[in-house]
């Protein structure tokens, strides 16, 4: 039998706005389209998750210390966006997991 999903909560700054969302392990394929879908943000996530565009670049503000190594071509692309890259992930590399659960990020 399959255990249970525990909530995994993420708080969000999004300009002078704060949100708390709740999501399962799963529940969306990653980051980028969770916070795609319950913040109705536009021009986010425009490659839909290739990791080329970079318009879903986030920055980590208080989280899991395994959220700090780049996925793929990741840094290559946080670089093109010419913004600090101090802290910041492409939010489409990050999956839906429990290392999640109560961290704090920014959308840039
Ligand atoms: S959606 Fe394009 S880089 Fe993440």
């Amino acid at each position: 039998m399959r255990p249970i999903s525990q909530p995994i909560n993420i708080k969000v700054l999004l300009g002078d706005e704060e949100h708390d969302l709740v999501t399962y392990k799963g529940e969306y394929r990653s980051l980028m389209m969770l916070l795609f879908d319950k913040l109705y943000l536009e021009d986010f996530g425009e490659c839909k998750g290739v990791g080329r565009c970079g318009t879903c670049l986030i920055e980590i503000i208080d989280g899991n210390s395994s959220l700090e190594s780049y996925d793929r071509n990741e840094e290559t692309t946080i670089m093109r966006t010419g913004q600090d890259a101090t802290n910041c992930r492409l939010s489409c590399q990050i999956p839906i997991d429990d290392n999640l659960n109560g961290i704090k990020i920014r959308v840039k």
